[in-house]
Protein backbone atom coordinates (compact mmCIF):
# COMPACT_ATOMS: atom_id res chain seq x y z
CA UNK A 1 0.00 0.00 0.00
CA UNK A 2 1.32 3.26 -0.60
CA UNK A 3 1.51 4.77 2.79
CA UNK A 4 0.45 8.45 3.29
CA UNK A 5 1.35 11.31 5.75
CA UNK A 6 -2.17 12.15 7.07
CA UNK A 7 -2.27 15.23 9.45
CA UNK A 8 -4.24 14.34 12.60
CA UNK A 9 -3.08 16.42 15.66
CA UNK A 10 -2.31 20.35 15.29
CA UNK A 11 -1.05 22.52 18.52
CA UNK A 12 0.37 25.80 18.98
CA UNK A 13 2.43 28.29 21.52
CA UNK A 14 2.53 31.94 21.53
CA UNK A 15 4.28 33.44 24.74
CA UNK A 16 2.22 36.24 26.31
CA UNK A 17 3.70 39.12 26.30
CA UNK A 18 2.04 41.16 23.53
CA UNK A 19 4.36 44.01 21.47
CA UNK A 20 1.79 46.40 19.73
CA UNK A 21 2.85 48.61 16.90
CA UNK A 22 3.15 51.60 19.77
CA UNK A 23 5.51 50.21 21.90
CA UNK A 24 7.76 49.90 18.86
CA UNK A 25 7.02 53.59 17.59
CA UNK A 26 8.22 54.55 21.15
CA UNK A 27 11.70 52.97 20.41
CA UNK A 28 12.20 53.36 17.04
CA UNK A 29 11.55 55.77 13.84
CA UNK A 30 7.99 54.01 12.90
CA UNK A 31 4.25 54.29 13.47
CA UNK A 32 1.66 52.10 13.80
CA UNK A 33 0.03 53.87 10.99
CA UNK A 34 3.35 52.82 8.79
CA UNK A 35 3.38 49.34 9.97
CA UNK A 36 -0.03 49.09 9.68
CA UNK A 37 -0.30 50.24 5.96
CA UNK A 38 2.80 48.34 4.91
CA UNK A 39 2.81 44.92 6.40
CA UNK A 40 -0.34 44.72 7.51
CA UNK A 41 0.75 43.91 11.46
CA UNK A 42 -0.74 45.43 14.55
CA UNK A 43 1.27 43.79 17.29
CA UNK A 44 2.99 40.62 17.92
CA UNK A 45 4.34 38.18 20.79
CA UNK A 46 7.63 38.06 21.66
CA UNK A 47 9.13 36.27 24.53
CA UNK A 48 10.66 37.09 28.02
CA UNK A 49 14.41 36.94 28.45
CA UNK A 50 15.07 33.06 29.69
CA UNK A 51 12.80 31.65 27.43
CA UNK A 52 13.79 29.71 24.51
CA UNK A 53 12.58 27.93 21.23
CA UNK A 54 12.25 24.45 22.78
CA UNK A 55 10.11 25.62 25.55
CA UNK A 56 7.56 27.32 23.05
CA UNK A 57 8.35 23.83 20.69
CA UNK A 58 7.12 21.51 23.87
CA UNK A 59 4.20 23.42 24.70
CA UNK A 60 3.26 23.67 21.30
CA UNK A 61 4.19 19.83 20.69
CA UNK A 62 2.23 18.86 23.63
CA UNK A 63 -0.60 20.25 22.08
CA UNK A 64 -0.10 18.56 18.96
CA UNK A 65 -0.07 15.32 20.57
CA UNK A 66 -3.10 16.06 22.74
CA UNK A 67 -5.06 16.92 19.63
CA UNK A 68 -4.07 13.84 18.00
CA UNK A 69 -4.94 12.02 21.13
CA UNK A 70 -8.52 13.61 21.57
CA UNK A 71 -9.35 13.16 17.53
CA UNK A 72 -9.90 9.65 17.75
CA UNK A 73 -8.64 9.19 13.86
CA UNK A 74 -5.32 9.84 15.60
CA UNK A 75 -4.66 7.01 17.89
CA UNK A 76 -3.13 7.42 21.02
CA UNK A 77 0.41 7.50 21.63
CA UNK A 78 3.12 10.11 20.85
CA UNK A 79 5.50 9.83 17.88
CA UNK A 80 8.62 8.33 16.93
CA UNK A 81 10.83 10.83 15.21
CA UNK A 82 10.57 14.49 16.16
CA UNK A 83 11.72 17.24 13.56
CA UNK A 84 12.21 20.92 14.51
CA UNK A 85 12.21 23.54 11.98
CA UNK A 86 13.69 26.38 13.18
CA UNK A 87 16.20 29.15 12.13
CA UNK A 88 16.47 30.26 16.34
CA UNK A 89 18.02 27.00 17.69
CA UNK A 90 18.47 27.01 21.92
CA UNK A 91 22.11 26.89 20.71
CA UNK A 92 24.43 26.31 17.31
CA UNK A 93 25.10 22.52 19.24
CA UNK A 94 23.41 20.59 19.87
CA UNK A 95 20.19 20.79 17.88
CA UNK A 96 16.79 21.40 19.41
CA UNK A 97 14.87 18.38 18.36
CA UNK A 98 16.64 15.62 20.98
CA UNK A 99 16.07 18.09 23.43
CA UNK A 100 12.26 18.58 22.79
CA UNK A 101 12.08 14.39 22.42
CA UNK A 102 13.01 14.16 25.19
CA UNK A 103 11.27 16.90 27.32
CA UNK A 104 7.89 15.62 25.82
CA UNK A 105 8.67 11.78 27.11
CA UNK A 106 9.27 10.59 23.75
CA UNK A 107 12.19 8.68 24.60
CA UNK A 108 15.11 8.03 22.09
CA UNK A 109 12.56 8.18 19.19
CA UNK A 110 14.94 10.06 16.30
CA UNK A 111 14.94 14.32 16.34
CA UNK A 112 16.81 16.32 14.07
CA UNK A 113 16.30 19.92 13.04
CA UNK A 114 15.75 21.13 9.70
CA UNK A 115 16.85 24.73 8.48
CA UNK A 116 15.04 26.11 5.89
CA UNK A 117 13.98 29.60 7.53
CA UNK A 118 10.36 30.58 7.15
CA UNK A 119 9.53 27.38 5.12
CA UNK A 120 11.14 25.01 7.51
CA UNK A 121 7.49 23.84 8.36
CA UNK A 122 6.68 22.63 4.82
CA UNK A 123 10.16 21.02 4.59
CA UNK A 124 9.48 19.32 7.54
CA UNK A 125 6.29 17.91 6.48
CA UNK A 126 7.93 16.75 3.12
CA UNK A 127 10.58 15.18 5.40
CA UNK A 128 8.19 13.54 7.60
CA UNK A 129 6.11 11.97 4.54
CA UNK A 130 9.84 10.64 3.54
CA UNK A 131 10.00 8.98 6.74
CA UNK A 132 6.38 7.69 6.43
CA UNK A 133 6.39 6.27 3.26
CA UNK A 134 9.73 4.68 4.05
CA UNK A 135 8.28 2.79 6.73
CA UNK A 136 11.20 4.42 9.17
CA UNK A 137 8.65 5.74 11.52
CA UNK A 138 4.50 6.05 11.62
CA UNK A 139 3.85 8.66 13.61
CA UNK A 140 6.06 12.47 13.38
CA UNK A 141 5.69 14.86 15.54
CA UNK A 142 6.81 17.89 13.03
CA UNK A 143 7.00 21.20 14.97
CA UNK A 144 7.82 24.78 13.45
CA UNK A 145 9.01 27.44 16.29
CA UNK A 146 11.09 30.51 16.18
CA UNK A 147 12.26 32.81 18.43
CA UNK A 148 12.99 35.79 15.69
CA UNK A 149 13.28 38.63 18.92
CA UNK A 150 16.51 36.92 20.02
CA UNK A 151 18.12 37.32 16.63
CA UNK A 152 16.99 41.18 15.54
CA UNK A 153 19.08 44.03 15.81
CA UNK A 154 17.45 46.45 18.19
CA UNK A 155 17.77 49.13 16.37
CA UNK A 156 16.22 48.06 13.03
CA UNK A 157 12.91 49.38 12.54
CA UNK A 158 12.54 47.14 8.74
CA UNK A 159 13.06 43.72 10.89
CA UNK A 160 11.52 44.15 14.23
CA UNK A 161 8.01 45.69 12.67
CA UNK A 162 7.52 42.05 10.81
CA UNK A 163 8.59 39.51 13.16
CA UNK A 164 7.47 37.91 16.02
CA UNK A 165 8.03 34.72 18.46
CA UNK A 166 5.56 31.51 18.36
CA UNK A 167 5.33 27.71 17.90
CA UNK A 168 3.22 25.51 16.27
CA UNK A 169 2.92 21.36 15.60
CA UNK A 170 1.34 18.98 13.92
CA UNK A 171 1.47 14.81 14.17
CA UNK A 172 1.81 13.02 11.40
CA UNK A 173 0.66 9.73 10.85
CA UNK A 174 0.63 6.51 8.16
CA UNK A 175 -2.95 6.06 6.63
CA UNK A 176 -4.34 6.12 3.13
CA UNK A 177 -3.85 8.86 0.47
CA UNK A 178 -7.84 8.83 0.11
CA UNK A 179 -8.85 10.05 3.91
CA UNK A 180 -8.89 13.67 4.90
CA UNK A 181 -5.72 14.98 6.13
CA UNK A 182 -3.40 12.88 3.45
CA UNK A 183 -0.47 15.47 2.17
CA UNK A 184 -1.31 15.34 -1.31
CA UNK A 185 0.91 16.92 -3.87
CA UNK A 186 4.02 18.47 -2.55
CA UNK A 187 6.25 21.42 -4.22
CA UNK A 188 9.67 22.46 -3.10
CA UNK A 189 12.28 24.34 -4.31
CA UNK A 190 15.21 26.47 -3.46
CA UNK A 191 17.60 29.21 -5.07
CA UNK A 192 21.33 29.74 -3.28
CA UNK A 193 21.60 32.14 -5.46
CA UNK A 194 19.51 34.40 -3.19
CA UNK A 195 21.30 33.11 0.05
CA UNK A 196 22.31 36.96 0.64
CA UNK A 197 18.97 38.33 0.51
CA UNK A 198 17.99 36.95 3.73
CA UNK A 199 20.97 35.83 6.60
CA UNK A 200 22.60 36.43 9.58
CA UNK A 201 26.05 37.40 8.68
CA UNK A 202 28.09 36.44 11.78
CA UNK A 203 28.28 33.66 14.28
CA UNK A 204 28.46 30.98 11.25
CA UNK A 205 31.82 28.89 9.68
CA UNK A 206 31.96 31.82 7.21
CA UNK A 207 32.40 34.67 9.79
CA UNK A 208 32.91 33.23 13.29
CA UNK A 209 31.91 35.44 16.61
CA UNK A 210 32.85 36.93 18.42
CA UNK A 211 34.44 40.36 17.56
CA UNK A 212 33.15 43.93 17.16
CA UNK A 213 33.58 43.90 13.33
CA UNK A 214 30.69 40.96 13.20
CA UNK A 215 27.37 41.07 12.47
CA UNK A 216 25.47 38.69 14.89
CA UNK A 217 21.99 39.95 13.61
CA UNK A 218 19.35 38.66 11.13
CA UNK A 219 19.57 41.12 7.62
CA UNK A 220 17.06 41.39 5.55
CA UNK A 221 16.26 42.96 1.69
CA UNK A 222 13.13 43.82 2.14
CA UNK A 223 12.26 44.94 -1.35
CA UNK A 224 13.27 41.74 -3.07
CA UNK A 225 12.61 39.59 -0.75
CA UNK A 226 9.18 41.18 -1.28
CA UNK A 227 9.36 40.42 -5.55
CA UNK A 228 10.56 36.93 -4.78
CA UNK A 229 8.04 36.03 -2.32
CA UNK A 230 5.26 36.63 -4.36
CA UNK A 231 6.92 35.13 -7.57
CA UNK A 232 7.80 31.51 -6.00
CA UNK A 233 4.99 31.41 -3.51
CA UNK A 234 2.78 31.92 -6.33
CA UNK A 235 4.37 29.47 -9.00
CA UNK A 236 5.27 26.84 -6.15
CA UNK A 237 1.13 26.77 -5.23
CA UNK A 238 0.17 27.02 -8.62
CA UNK A 239 2.37 23.90 -9.81
CA UNK A 240 0.24 22.29 -6.63
CA UNK A 241 -2.93 23.48 -7.99
CA UNK A 242 -2.46 22.17 -10.92
CA UNK A 243 -1.85 18.81 -10.04
CA UNK A 244 -4.96 18.72 -7.40
CA UNK A 245 -7.52 19.17 -9.83
CA UNK A 246 -9.30 21.48 -7.96
CA UNK A 247 -10.31 24.82 -9.68
CA UNK A 248 -9.63 26.61 -6.37
CA UNK A 249 -8.89 25.78 -2.32
CA UNK A 250 -11.60 26.93 -0.04
CA UNK A 251 -8.52 28.31 2.02
CA UNK A 252 -5.16 29.71 0.64
CA UNK A 253 -2.79 29.45 3.76
CA UNK A 254 0.41 30.73 2.82
CA UNK A 255 3.31 31.96 4.93
CA UNK A 256 2.09 35.25 7.22
CA UNK A 257 5.43 37.70 5.92
CA UNK A 258 3.12 40.25 5.07
CA UNK A 259 -0.30 41.31 4.09
CA UNK A 260 0.68 42.84 1.08
CA UNK A 261 2.25 39.84 -0.30
CA UNK A 262 -0.38 37.57 0.78
CA UNK A 263 -3.22 39.84 -1.54
CA UNK A 264 -0.39 39.42 -4.09
CA UNK A 265 0.15 35.69 -4.33
CA UNK A 266 -3.62 35.28 -3.89
CA UNK A 267 -4.44 37.74 -6.77
CA UNK A 268 -1.81 35.98 -9.07
CA UNK A 269 -3.66 32.59 -8.47
CA UNK A 270 -7.10 34.15 -9.06
CA UNK A 271 -8.21 33.37 -5.49
CA UNK A 272 -10.20 35.70 -3.29
CA UNK A 273 -8.92 37.67 -0.80
CA UNK A 274 -11.41 36.65 1.69
CA UNK A 275 -10.25 32.78 1.19
CA UNK A 276 -6.30 33.63 2.78
CA UNK A 277 -5.95 32.78 6.20
CA UNK A 278 -4.68 36.02 7.72
CA UNK A 279 -3.37 36.66 11.21
CA UNK A 280 -0.47 38.42 10.08
CA UNK A 281 -2.38 41.43 12.27
CA UNK A 282 -1.92 39.48 15.64
CA UNK A 283 1.55 37.97 15.56
CA UNK A 284 3.45 39.30 13.25
CA UNK A 285 6.07 36.86 10.61
CA UNK A 286 6.68 34.02 13.01
CA UNK A 287 9.24 32.35 10.69
CA UNK A 288 8.55 28.36 11.09
CA UNK A 289 5.69 28.28 13.42
CA UNK A 290 3.61 30.50 10.45
CA UNK A 291 1.92 28.03 9.04
CA UNK A 292 0.49 25.85 11.79
CA UNK A 293 -0.34 28.82 13.19
CA UNK A 294 -2.51 30.37 10.92
CA UNK A 295 -4.11 27.23 10.60
CA UNK A 296 -4.58 26.68 14.19
CA UNK A 297 -6.13 30.28 14.09
CA UNK A 298 -8.11 29.38 10.89
CA UNK A 299 -9.28 26.14 12.53
CA UNK A 300 -10.40 28.15 15.72
CA UNK A 301 -12.21 30.57 14.11
CA UNK A 302 -14.51 28.17 11.99
CA UNK A 303 -12.99 29.18 8.52
CA UNK A 304 -11.25 26.24 8.07
CA UNK A 305 -13.78 23.15 8.00
CA UNK A 306 -13.13 19.53 7.81
CA UNK A 307 -13.43 18.54 4.24
CA UNK A 308 -12.22 22.20 2.99
CA UNK A 309 -9.65 22.27 0.19
CA UNK A 310 -6.11 23.67 1.65
CA UNK A 311 -3.66 25.00 0.10
CA UNK A 312 -0.31 25.78 1.95
CA UNK A 313 2.48 27.97 0.73
CA UNK A 314 5.76 29.62 2.07
CA UNK A 315 9.01 30.69 1.30
CA UNK A 316 11.90 31.83 3.26
CA UNK A 317 15.72 32.53 3.62
CA UNK A 318 17.73 30.22 1.15
CA UNK A 319 16.41 31.06 -0.73
CA UNK A 320 13.58 28.18 -0.05
CA UNK A 321 9.75 27.76 -0.79
CA UNK A 322 7.10 24.98 -1.59
CA UNK A 323 3.58 24.06 -1.41
CA UNK A 324 1.20 21.39 -0.75
CA UNK A 325 -2.34 21.00 -0.62
CA UNK A 326 -4.54 18.63 1.87
CA UNK A 327 -8.63 18.06 2.24
CA UNK A 328 -8.87 19.07 6.31
CA UNK A 329 -9.66 16.70 8.70
CA UNK A 330 -11.51 16.49 11.31
CA UNK A 331 -9.61 17.70 14.61
CA UNK A 332 -9.37 19.75 17.59
CA UNK A 333 -6.17 22.52 16.95
CA UNK A 334 -5.35 23.19 20.87
N1 LIG B 1 8.86 52.20 9.85
C1 LIG B 1 9.05 53.28 9.07
N2 LIG B 1 9.79 53.24 7.94
C2 LIG B 1 10.34 52.07 7.60
C3 LIG B 1 10.17 50.90 8.37
C4 LIG B 1 9.40 51.01 9.54
N3 LIG B 1 9.17 49.95 10.35
N4 LIG B 1 10.83 49.88 7.76
C5 LIG B 1 11.40 50.39 6.66
N5 LIG B 1 11.11 51.71 6.56
C6 LIG B 1 11.54 52.68 5.56
C7 LIG B 1 12.83 52.31 4.90
O1 LIG B 1 13.92 52.65 5.73
C8 LIG B 1 12.77 53.16 3.67
O2 LIG B 1 13.19 54.44 3.97
P1 LIG B 1 14.10 55.26 2.92
O3 LIG B 1 13.24 55.36 1.69
O4 LIG B 1 14.34 56.54 3.63
O5 LIG B 1 15.32 54.43 2.71
C9 LIG B 1 11.27 53.20 3.35
O6 LIG B 1 10.59 52.74 4.52
C10 LIG B 1 10.87 52.32 2.21
O7 LIG B 1 11.53 51.08 2.38
P2 LIG B 1 11.17 49.87 1.52
O8 LIG B 1 12.00 48.69 1.90
O9 LIG B 1 11.14 50.29 0.08
O10 LIG B 1 9.66 49.69 2.04
P3 LIG B 1 8.66 48.59 1.65
O11 LIG B 1 7.40 49.21 1.26
O12 LIG B 1 9.29 47.57 0.75
O13 LIG B 1 8.41 47.86 3.06
C11 LIG B 1 9.11 45.91 4.20
C12 LIG B 1 9.47 47.34 3.80
C13 LIG B 1 10.28 45.31 5.00
C14 LIG B 1 7.87 45.95 5.06
C15 LIG B 1 8.82 45.12 2.91
O14 LIG B 1 9.88 45.28 2.03
C16 LIG B 1 8.59 43.67 3.16
O15 LIG B 1 7.62 43.29 3.78
N6 LIG B 1 9.47 42.83 2.59
C17 LIG B 1 9.31 41.40 2.74
C18 LIG B 1 9.67 41.02 4.13
C19 LIG B 1 9.41 39.59 4.37
O16 LIG B 1 8.38 39.09 4.01
N7 LIG B 1 10.38 38.91 4.96
C20 LIG B 1 10.28 37.56 5.33
C21 LIG B 1 10.30 36.69 4.16
S1 LIG B 1 10.29 35.07 4.71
Amino acid sequence: MNRAAVLCGLGTALPPRTVANAELAGQLDTSDAWIRSRTGIGERRVVDPGTATSDLAVEAGERALKSAGATGSGGSGGADAVIVATTTPDRRCPATAPLVAARLGLGTAPAFDLAAVCTGFLYGLAAAAGLIAAGTAGRVLVVGADTFSTLLDPADRSTRAIFGDGAGAVVLRAGDPAEPGALGPLDLGSDGTGSELITVPSGGSRDPLPGPEHDPYFRMAGKAVFRSAVERMSGSARSVLDRTGWDAPDLLVAHQANLRILHAVADRLGIARDRCAVNIDRVGNTAAASLPLALADAAGSGSLRPGDRVLLTAFGGGLTWGACALAWPALEAL
